[in-house]
């Protein structure tokens, strides 16, 4: 469903007893936004960055679990060098200012991806943030960086392939739980699939993102720029999924 801010929604205050508990955002519209406004797209990602902060703060205080947020994509290379550049800073530059706050709010930094593949100086910003906030209890702040699904679930197969191969594992004994085990969410437990999806910028495809974890999730695209996005904005997305008639496939109890 496409959401536009002139279109209300059945319920218009979010529900805090159903809030999603993971929540993934693919955080699109960063050269779009800049553009309209002259600037070059590198002014759109440090914008951004800062929306970022935003955005974690105001999923922290409503008691999410998990905020996936798709920061670079195994497709991202293809950018030219000097906007990759720029993107590699990035975890640098949010982490230095950022981590007091995270702190403050009891936040915890994970990441996924093909991390090692990344410049140095970006690994250990991450791997430092990371250390910094592990004790923290709330919220799990998980950036997805240098990720792509499919290389992903290619990664997880080859798992299980040398699983097989040592005899640790039949053929037999793959199950779905098994599959989700060696995916880079493992580590989110009872947290690994998203309820909700938000995209915006108005595009309305998944990129690469969390193939196998989305099965089931609901997707909300917005029209706004991700520069462009706010707290209100995050919570107009949750009122829409809350509005959600969720099944899994099911039918719903009254129709039986
Ligand atoms: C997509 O917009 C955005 C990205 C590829 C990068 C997303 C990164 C951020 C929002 C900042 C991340 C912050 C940290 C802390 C790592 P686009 O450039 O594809 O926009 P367009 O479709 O309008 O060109």
């Amino acid at each position: 469903m496409f959401f536009n801010k002139k279109s209300p929604s059945k319920s218009t205050e979010v529900d805090l007893t159903r809030v999603p508990k993971h929540i993934a955002i693919i955080m699109d519209g960063n050269g779009r936004w800049a553009k309209s406004k002259g600037l070059p797209r590198v002014a759109g990602h440090q914008q951004g960055m800062e929306v970022v902060k935003k955005i974690t703060i105001a999923a922290s205080d409503l008691n999410v679990k998990v905020l996936t947020l798709y920061a670079f994509s195994t497709e991202n290379w293809k950018r030219p060098a000097k906007e990759v550049g720029f993107l590699m800073k990035l975890p640098t530059r949010f982490f230095d200012t950022f981590v007091p706050d995270l702190i403050k709010n009891n936040v915890k930094v994970s990441v996924m991806g093909y991390i090692d593949q990344l410049p140095l100086e970006t690994q250990k910003a991450v791997e430092q943030a990371v250390e910094q906030t592990k004790n923290n209890t709330g919220m799990i702040l998980n950036f997805a960086l240098n990720y792509g699904g499919r290389a992903e679930i290619v990664t997880g197969m080859q798992n299980l392939a040398q699983q097989i191969q040592t005899g640790a594992l039949q053929p037999e004994q793959i199950d779905e739980q098994r599959i989700s085990d060696v995916l880079m969410t493992a580590s989110l437990n009872s947290y690994r699939d998203p309820e909700l999806l938000i995209r915006t910028s108005g595009e309305q495809r998944i990129s690469n993102f969390l193939l196998w974890q989305l099965a089931y999730s609901e997707m909300v695209f917005l029209d706004q720029h991700w520069p462009d996005l706010d707290a209100e904005d995050l919570k107009q997305a949750i009122v829409i999924y809350q509005n959600r008639d969720r099944r899994f496939g099911g039918i719903k109890e009254d129709k039986k």
